[in-house]
Parts: C-alpha cells; sequence; structure tokens
C-alpha cells in the first residue's frame, strides 16, 4: 500500500508539512477562489501515479455501480408537492440516468479509501474551508464514491445534501461532461424558489462552467449552489470521485434520498437524522 502523500503531487502541494510556504499559499488560493464563487481548484492536485491507482481502483469496481432505477427526480431529490404549482422548482422532475460506486466497494487496503481517511487531507481541507476541524461524512454508503456517467447521459440540475464537497476527476468524459454551476443561489436560511425556477426553466444568466482534467482537486459548495453536469457526448465514462466532509460529526444521508441514489440504506439510516440547517432536503 502505497503512502497517501505518494498519491498526491507532493512537491506541489506538501499539505502535510504544516508550515510549508506551498501549502499555505495553496489554502489563500482556495480560500479567495471560494469567497468569490463557491467553487475553487488544485489543478494536478494528485500525483501520476495517484491518478493511476485510484482510476484503477474505479475501473476494478466498475461492474458494481448502482444505476438507480427511478428516472426521473427534483433538483431537492424529494417527493412532488401537489399543493403548489406545477411550474414550482418541487414540483419540476428531471431524468436522471447516472450511477455510483459506493463505498461499501472499498476497502481499507485500498488507495482511495486511505487517501479519503488520511488525517492531514481532511486537516488541509479544514484550513481550506476555514473550519475547526472537518469531520468525515458518517454515510457509510456515500461518503466516499465515484459517479458514474455513461455515453448519453447528464447529471441534471441539483443540490447536494452536505454544505460542501471535494472531488477528484478521475476520467473526463471525452467530449461533453462539463460540470456547470449556478453560485450561491440559495442559502441556509432561504430557498430562493423564483430564480431555481428561472435556471429550471432554461436561464443560463448566471450559470458557470468549470474546465477540469483528470488528477484536479474541486471544491464546491453545493448545498447553496445548484450544480450538474452537462450530456457526455463522448464514448467513454466519465469518472468522478467524490469525497464528503462534516463539521459535525454523525450526520448521515437522507433514508429516502439515499435508497434512491444508491440503491440500498444500512441500520444507521433507520435513525434520526442530524440535520444541518433548515431547508427542505
Ligand atoms: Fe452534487
Amino acid at each position: 500500500m502505497p503512502l497517501p502523500e505518494t498519491l498526491l503531487d507532493h512537491a506541489r502541494y506538501p499539505i502535510n508539512e504544516m508550515h510549508h510556504p506551498l501549502r499555505r499559499s495553496a489554502i489563500r488560493k482556495i480560500r479567495a477562489e471560494l469567497g468569490k464563487d463557491g467553487c475553487a481548484l488544485l489543478k494536478g492536485f494528485l500525483s501520476p501515479e495517484g491518478l493511476g491507482l485510484l482510476l484503477g481502483e474505479a475501473l476494478e469496481r466498475r461492474a458494481m455501480a448502482y444505476f438507480s432505477q427511478q428516472t426521473r427526480n427534483n433538483a431537492y431529490f424529494t417527493g412532488s408537492d401537489p399543493t403548489l404549482p406545477e411550474t414550482h422548482p418541487v414540483n419540476i422532475m428531471m431524468p436522471r440516468t447516472n450511477g455510483f460506486i459506493t463505498a461499501d466497494n472499498y476497502g481499507p487496503d485500498t488507495a482511495s479509501h486511505s487517501l479519503y481517511h488520511w488525517e492531514p487531507l481532511s486537516r488541509f481541507l479544514a484550513d481550506c474551508l476555514e473550519k475547526e476541524t472537518l469531520f468525515l461524512y458518517a454515510d457509510p454508503v456515500s461518503n466516499m464514491i465515484v459517479n458514474v456517467m455513461t455515453p448519453g447521459t447528464r447529471f441534471n440540475w441539483h443540490f447536494d445534501t452536505n454544505e460542501f464537497t471535494v472531488t477528484l476527476l478521475l476520467q473526463p468524459a471525452c467530449s461533453g461532461g462539463i460540470f456547470e454551476y449556478v453560485p450561491g443561489i440559495r442559502s441556509a436560511e432561504r430557498e430562493n424558489y423564483p430564480e431555481v425556477s428561472s435556471v429550471l426553466g432554461g436561464c443560463r444568466d448566471r450559470v458557470r462552467q468549470l474546465d477540469l482534467h483528470p488528477g484536479d482537486l474541486q471544491f464546491f459548495l453545493g448545498r447553496y449552489s445548484l450544480h450538474g453536469v452537462t450530456e457526455n457526448t463522448g464514448d467513454t465514462d466519465r469518472l468522478l470521485l467524490i469525497m464528503s466532509f462534516t463539521e459535525r460529526p454523525g450526520i448521515t444521508g437522507n433514508r429516502q434520498r439515499v435508497k434512491l441514489l444508491y440503491g440500498r440504506t444500512t441500520s444507521i439510516h433507520g435513525r434520526s437524522r442530524i440535520r444541518p440547517d433548515s431547508l427542505l432536503d
């Protein structure tokens, strides 16, 4: 098993050396980008060896990917509400065709697992996000997953359950498969349905796109920014490793949503859920 730091371009990103100037400058860059629009990028974060290992582990597990049967959902992954108008964002159901390789397919002996559980990584991410501490997302099914986007599919507009997500692109689409987002369209206090409705209706005034390459580390505030991925118009899968962290321990996914997206739940999903805010989802 390689050491977690060898999975990174350590010369460029010595994140386990607390006082290294390159660590400090990476943190400054991320903070500035997140402050601007809730999205930040560290290009070439993985070493070639690390990218090869993580991609290899995803490809080995590709056959285990779960593709959900239900083909339509709203941006909140909740049910529709007949008391609201048909044009309300809660009632706008969009097709969903992508799949996930879930966390329970990765044993502790994998490079992906060891990177996610590497304490200097969560310490670095906490510093980038200006958080006291970050905890691993306590959801055993979805805390570290690979999104599989097959040719001809797209990931429609949605919000994430957790405030922020950290992703590593393992394999881009040959064409299409572009990440798009509308920064800060809602907040913990305000759903902002009118503007969400306008984006779902096709308005692109506030839509931004991100130029992502294999091995790039992306920070994204997905609880408040509507986001999605355009259609994969190439002929290979787009594979994205998603690592989730939370500010408080013990946070898990909504039982209904976990079942919908990943096809299974565990006993942990039956417990009353700790919610970070009072938003719909
Ligand atoms: Fe998302």
